[in-house]
């Protein structure tokens, strides 16, 4: 599913990454620890196509990302991947179901579909009734969910999430931990998470500890690897059909527009 072979990164003389190698399974959950300034973010920033290592290759879904140029890399990470990262980052003008929705209409989905997919998540996210709330009239705990529920929107094989529950108190950072794991049950979605959190890394698949820029340790958590694990079909909720990956296949229910050469006017502020 993601596959890292050899990174380096340095800035300036500071080698931040000493040549990391990484595979990750579908459908894993894998929470990144060490102290820091260990490297955790510029790590996850490169796996997300955000930041480009000097050296090593980056394989997301059996694509070499590490030669593409930047229009194709900022489509790639729209369409595979999603973020969370320690403060919400929802623009606060719009709506929650309007910041779930930017992204979907950025792929170029019509507007009457991204607003049914992103009520459909939040009703997964028990924001229903949020939904057309503004981020500053939703709690902490409320926004990361709405953040969740973006980097969801357009089916993304990987969410990469950078201390998503950091700024929350210890029961909101629970019900997001919980969260986490239904979506990966219920779309088989794979997670990296950089966490500070010990308790959250101690429920992940496998645990990976940075030190210096190297992985000093990989602790499995389960005997049985995430990738062998049957995943029941999603119960409740109806919003598309898992395709043999088990991804949400939305090809019947949603109606891509193509793109027009004049880009979506949120592009710039995401
Ligand atoms: N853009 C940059 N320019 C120069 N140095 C940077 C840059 N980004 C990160 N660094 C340095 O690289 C090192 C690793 O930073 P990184 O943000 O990856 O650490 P981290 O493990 O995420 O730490 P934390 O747990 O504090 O978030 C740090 O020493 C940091 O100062
Ligand atoms: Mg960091």
């Amino acid at each position: 599913m993601l596959q890292l072979t050899d990174i380096t990164k340095s800035f300036g003389k500071l080698q931040v990454l000493k040549g990391i190698s990484l595979t990750i399974g579908d459908g894993e959950i894998v929470s990144i620890v060490g102290p820091s300034g260990a490297g955790k973010t510029t790590l996850l920033q490169i796996m997300g196509t955000l930041d480009n290592a000097d050296g090593g290759s980056v394989v997301i879904d059996g694509t070499n990302i590490s030669k593409m140029g930047s229009n194709a890399l900022a489509k790639f990470r729209n369409q595979h991947i999603g973020f969370v990262f320690q403060f919400h980052q929802l623009l606060p003008e719009f709506t929650a179901v309007e910041n779930i929705m930017i992204p979907a209409m950025i792929a170029g989905v019509g507007q009457k579909q991204a607003k049914k997919h992103a009520m459909e998540l939040l009703e997964m996210m028990n924001l229903k009734e949020r939904a057309l709330h503004k981020p500053a009239e939703l709690s902490g705990g409320e926004k990361q969910r709405v953040a969740v529920a973006r980097a969801l929107i357009n089916n993304p094989s990987v969410i990469l999430a950078d201390e998503p529950s950091g700024s929350l108190d210890s029961k909101n950072k629970e019900e997001l931990h919980q969260l986490f794991f239904d979506i990966r049950d219920r779309l088989h979605c794979t997670f990296v998470i950089v966490t500070h959190d010990e308790q959250l890394a101690t429920i992940t698949d496998r645990t990976i500890h940075l030190k210096d820029g190297e992985v000093v340790k990989e602790e499995s958590i389960r005997e049985e690897s995430a990738n062998q694990q049957v995943y029941e079909p999603m119960s409740g909720l109806e919003y598309g059909n898992d395709n043999e990956n088990g991804n949400l296949d939305l090809s019947g229910t949603i109606d891509p527009e193509p793109l027009t050469d004049n880009p979506n006017p949120f592009e710039e502020q995401l």
